[in-house]
């Protein structure tokens, strides 16, 4: 296997797009990432893209083809990824394959969704969930968030007010990105008083319906050290699935799949928890950002509630988590969350973050996820001259 870097990266402004069709994103992506990397389209291989599902949201199938080919891209081989909101991350990992096996040299990772094209955001989503046993019941993403949320809450005492807390810290730090979709502070009194969606869960505690993507270039790192520029190498990668259905666990107040693709991670990488420098993770609802942090390792269980509202999460805390605003406040479309993740973590680590750089990180670590748990992601990052 070959050391592999990501070279360039691009990324739309997440939001309500309503002028941008879906292919527009991704080539408006595509794009900006080539020229980061300072690669002509005729260099590029192969791509991955990441997307949840666009014959619902779109009525787009056949999605590789015309994303491939409305970015000037064809006729190199392109796949489309999907595993629910953890697309992204899975279609980063794919990239990564192929370029670690020798059997390309660039390889472009994107991932996209336009979930405001008139579909029903709720129902397109909860496909990914367990039909038979789930959504047949009339459970929503929010209704089984909320579910893990109070089974937290019982078994080590979280409150609401804790959840808000991480809402409050996501759009501190969003509203200092210009992509994101609602790039606004707010206050803990915003967040309680918001309207509920699913208790405990209200407005400003869910990620909210969103358009938009993101796409990285990979390359061996021999050749990311001759551009001449700092070289950010993948240093692990995880990728873990469990039962979709939350009653099939054997524990609601956690989520293995993400522990299991974190083990992998740091296990490939040779780096502890207390390694890491910043976090990107998949805070698709507050409670789901605590339950990753404690899988991940970065707090004990049951213990990542208080250390948000110490401010350990914080962009000055001992570790960065969602210094993008994460899915909270810079928006959640779907299949382009794991690559924005990405994107995020290249421009954290090559000092391009303005005012919410993170001082001098060396190491950084992006975990998607898929619906509730069923599938996600863990890659680390590591940034040499
Ligand atoms: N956070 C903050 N504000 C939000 C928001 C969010 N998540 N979602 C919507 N808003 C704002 C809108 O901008 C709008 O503000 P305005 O009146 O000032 O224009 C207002 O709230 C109402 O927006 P609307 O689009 O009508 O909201 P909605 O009731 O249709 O949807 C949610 C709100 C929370 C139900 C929706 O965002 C949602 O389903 N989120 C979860 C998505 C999800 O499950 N993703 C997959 C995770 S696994």
């Amino acid at each position: 296997m070959r050391d592999v870097a990501v070279i360039g990266v691009g990324m739309t402004k997440f939001g309500e797009l309503w002028r941008s069709p879906l292919r527009d994103l991704f080539a408006e992506a595509a794009a900006d990432c080539l020229t980061d990397a300072g690669i002509e389209r005729s260099q590029v291989q192969s791509a991955y893209m990441g997307c949840m599902t666009s014959g619902l949201f779109n009525g787009q199938e056949h999605l590789a083809a015309i994303l491939t080919d409305y970015a000037g891209l064809s006729p190199i081989s392109a796949t489309r990824v999907e595993s629910a909101c953890a697309s992204g991350g899975v279609a980063f990992r794919s990239a990564w394959l192929e370029v670690a096996s020798g059997a390309s040299d660039f390889v472009l990772a994107g991932g996209v969704e336009k979930m405001n094209d008139g579909a029903d955001a709720t129902y397109c989503l909860s496909t990914a969930a367990d039909q038979e046993y789930e959504v047949y019941h009339g459970v929503t993403f929010p209704g089984l968030y909320a579910m893990i949320a109070r089974a937290h809450m019982h078994k080590y005492g979280t409150t609401r007010e804790q959840l808000a807390h991480v809402a409050v810290k996501s759009h501190r730090n969003g509203a200092q990105n210009a992509r994101a979709q609602f790039p606004t502070e707010i206050n803990l009194d915003t967040v309680l008083n918001a309207v509920m969606v699913a208790s405990p869960l209200g407005l400003f505690d869910c990620s909210p319906v969103s358009d938009g993507a993101a796409a990285v270039l990979l390359a061996p790192a021999e050749v990311a050290r001759d551009l001449g520029k700092p070289v950010v190498k993948i240093l692990g990668c995880g990728h873990a699935t469990d039962a979709i259905a939350l009653h099939d666990r054997q524990d609601l107040a956690s989520i293995p799949a993400v522990k299991a693709a974190g083990d992998q991670a740091y296990a490939m990488a040779g780096v502890k928890p207390q390694d890491i420098d910043l976090c990107e993770v998949h805070d698709c609802f507050t409670i789901a950002e605590l339950v990753c942090l404690e899988e991940l390792g970065f707090f004990p269980r049951g213990e990542a509630a208080a250390a948000t509202v110490d401010g350990a999460t914080g962009l000055e805390g001992t570790i960065p988590v969602n210094t993008s605003g994460g899915l909270k406040s810079k928006g959640h479309p779907v299949g382009a969350t794991g690559i924005a993740q990405i994107v995020e973590l290249v421009e954290q680590l090559t000092g391009r973050s303005a005012k919410r750089q993170v001082k001098n990180p060396r190491l950084a670590m992006a975990q998607n996820m898929g619906g509730s748990g069923g599938s996600s992601t863990v890659h680390i990052l590591e940034v040499s001259s």
